[in-house]
């Protein structure tokens, strides 16, 4: 029987359009799929909108319009995106759906049943923009930290849900499945907050009626996210339909999103499962949270999200130049920049001349040498064996990393097969052999070379499946249709065999010249925006930011006797990367941060810091550790355990950084 891959997207608020942030999980989330389905995994693959709660029927009302009419509107550009994107979804879920509206009335029934909701009242915070709650402590000024916007009060009747109830089975969870929070780093903030206590949670809403009714309980509509998060299941078609295929301690379930919304995803979620009466294998395999993407270093405002449209910019660089640009440059699970000029050489370099290049080449001589036809092989040479082992491992290390959630690795595997060949190609030199007069000679190399051409045109399928089929028709192949239970993952044997004909029809990916590549850079680059205008709130009535003070001090630094190289050595300089922040009570100017550095468990480093660094902006930071200064004791049990180096005054430091592809532990030398 075929193994089981059910992926999803968040359900995207349509009070956006779609843009390059929700772009990239969606894009992620389609190659993962058109990966396990290459696997021979029977697949589903899950995307949609979220149409309820108080943001959407504000922004309808400001608008003028009836919510539902809103919606309807809204919704429909995410669902003419995505096939621009080459997005395959199976399905598209819309939480205004009939459908979706039973399934959650249903599942809401059954948490009550079990006795996981009270009816209370609620009095406290709440954020519209992230449409959730928020406690006194949580904000800043009386604003969301996240969205800079004031929070309402919020004072009305409602149901609670037992959240606080789930905090030991959900701990229990996380040690358990350690995959079921991926990538790590995630996993411990997620375990550090729920270790912190959990509240109650507030998951019906009096104060407005848009949303989705709760049974049995007139004036109360459900908390959106509660009705969000059932999306996944309700998409399966209940409990007759999909569900208990996809949905099964047998298949694997991968909810795909960005590190935002990650604790509704890993403590909520579950615990709404559990408390409807899943039990622990029934719930998700994996939530997997990537990083956030800025635009040519900038953060995506509102004005920049639109700026920078992902159909122009696939249809101007081609959809699968962003789809492999995307994944491949930058790493999967952390923090990146989408720059355009990356992109662009990114396509020329990977897809244009690596990939391209030997395709070109490779054709170009066999149809000089052999008419267009697949040459015959005459035995390996220790070239061709020593290209083929190592071909192997780098197909291996690829199907490892798409079945891990590693697609940048495993794109890095796919571009490294078309080095090797490439490399090959000088190696073998068969223009040479082929001048000497040894077709024989001539015919292995091209043989060998469409061979190895072949497997990336499969290795490529996830991620550019247009290109993949491009260069599978040049090859003189159909294209390759997944069939569940059989993996096609490439093998080392070729599918054409000698005198069988090839149709070469000119380069994959056209290379641009520099003044082509200006031209189309300038055409595609937003205006540069004034950084103070960046923030989601900028408006003309907002006063600008304060001026940054100077980074560093006035008065150049004093300088110090010179040392020796060995005395520097001693130094264990090495690059760090912040898992969590906290504050020290009473101490103002001190944080307590846990430094992932390498070493089996995070150092506890206590840095004086909090005069410049909010803790939250911290987290998933790359900084510079001494990590073999002694133990420094502050009392009452806070102890340092290395240092973070930083320039400037102590109330605007600025941290000594690495780039997000250093690992953390690496030695700086
Ligand atoms: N509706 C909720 C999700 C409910 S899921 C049950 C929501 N919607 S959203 O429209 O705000 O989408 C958030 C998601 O968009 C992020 O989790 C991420 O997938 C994507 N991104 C939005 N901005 C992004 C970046 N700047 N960078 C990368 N991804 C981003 O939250």
């Amino acid at each position: 029987m075929a193994e089981r891959f059910y992926v999803t997207t968040p359900i995207y608020y349509v009070n956006d359009v779609p843009h390059l942030g929700t772009a990239y999980t969606t894009i992620a989330a389609d190659a993962l799929c058109r990966a396990h389905r290459l696997f021979g995994f029977e697949t589903r693959f899950l995307t949609g909108t979220d149409e309820h709660g108080l943001k959407l029927a504000t922004v309808a009302e400001e608008r003028g319009e009836a919510p539902q009419a809103f919606v309807d509107r809204m919704s429909s550009p995410f669902r003419a995106a995505w096939p621009e994107l080459g997005i395959s979804n199976d399905d598209f879920i819309r939480t205004t759906e009939p459908r979706h509206k039973a399934f959650v009335q249903a599942f809401w029934s059954k948490v009550e049943a079990r006795g996981d909701l009270y009816e209370g009242a609620y009095e406290d915070w709440y954020c519209v923009g992230c449409e959730s709650f928020k406690t006194e402590k949580e904000l800043e000024d009386g604003c969301c930290p996240v969205h800079k916007k004031p929070a309402q009060k919020v004072q009305e009747k409602t149901f609670f849900f037992r959240l606080a109830k789930y905090q030991d089975e959900l701990l229990a969870l996380y040690k358990e499945r350690p995959e079921f929070i991926e990538p790590q780093t995630r996993r411990n903030e997620v375990v550090s907050f729920v270790s912190g206590g959990l509240r109650d949670l507030s998951v019906s809403r009096t104060s407005f009626s848009w949303g989705i009714p709760v049974p049995g309980h007139d004036g109360h509509v459900m908390y959106v996210w509660f009705d969000a998060l059932a999306n996944y299941l309700s998409a399966l078609g209940g409990e007759n339909g999909e569900f208990g295929h996809f949905w099964a301690p047998n298949s694997k379930v991968v909810h795909l999103v960005g590190k935002d919304i990650l604790r509704f995803h890993t403590v909520y979620w579950p615990a709404f499962l559990l408390a409807a009466g899943y039990t622990r294998d029934e719930l998700p395999t994996t939530v997997f949270a990537h990083g956030f993407l800025t635009i040519d270093g900038q953060k995506m405002s509102k004005s920049l999200r639109n700026a920078v449209d992902p159909i122009r910019l696939a249809r101007e660089v081609g959809r699968d130049a962003l789809r492999w640009y995307l994944l491949r440059s930058i790493a999967f699970g952390q923090d990146g920049d989408f720059s355009h000029e990356a992109l662009l050489t990114r396509r020329d370099a990977d897809l244009g001349k690596n990939i391209g290049n030997l395709l070109s080449r490779t054709l170009g001589l066999c149809t000089k040498f052999f008419e267009s036809r697949v040459p015959g092989h005459h035995g390996d040479t220790p070239l061709e064996t020593e290209l083929h082992a190592n071909v192997d491992r780098e197909v291996a290390t690829a199907e490892k990393a798409w079945r891990e959630i590693d697609p940048t690795r495993a794109l890095e595997a796919t571009a490294a097969v078309g080095q090797l060949a490439n490399q090959y190609v000088d190696r073998a030199a068969p223009w040479s052999t082929a001048k000497q007069g040894d077709m024989e000679r001539t015919a292995t190399i091209l043989a060998t070379l469409l061979a190895v051409i072949e497997r990336i045109s499969v290795l490529l399928m996830p991620v550019t499946p247009a290109l993949a089929d491009d260069m599978r028709a040049q090859l003189g192949l159909a294209p390759l249709t997944p069939v569940p239970g059989t993996n096609l993952w490439p093998n080392a044997t070729p599918s054409r065999t000698a005198g069988e004909t090839l149709s070469p029809r000119g380069p994959l990916v056209p290379v641009l010249d520099e003044a082509a590549k200006k031209a189309l850079l300038e055409k595609l680059m937003p205006p540069r925006e004034d950084p103070k205008m960046t923030n989601e709130n900028a408006s003309a009535d907002v006063a600008p930011a304060a001026p940054a003070l100077p980074v560093a001090p006035a008065a150049p630094a004093e300088a110090l006797a010179p040392i020796a190289y060995d005395d520097f050595a001693k130094v264990d300089l090495r690059v760090g990367l912040v898992l969590s922040a906290d504050r020290v009570p009473k101490k103002d100017k001190l944080l307590k941060l846990s430094v992932d550095v390498g070493e089996p468990e995070p150092r506890s480093i206590v840095a004086g810091l909090a005069l410049s660094f909010k803790p939250e902006d911290l987290v998933n930071r790359r900084v510079v550790v001494v990590a073999n200064l002694a133990p420094r004791d502050f009392g009452k049990g806070l102890v340092s355990h290395g240092m973070l180096l930083a320039a400037g005054p102590s109330e605007n430091l600025r941290l000594a950084t690495a780039p997000d592809d250093v690992a953390p532990g690496s030695k700086l030398k």
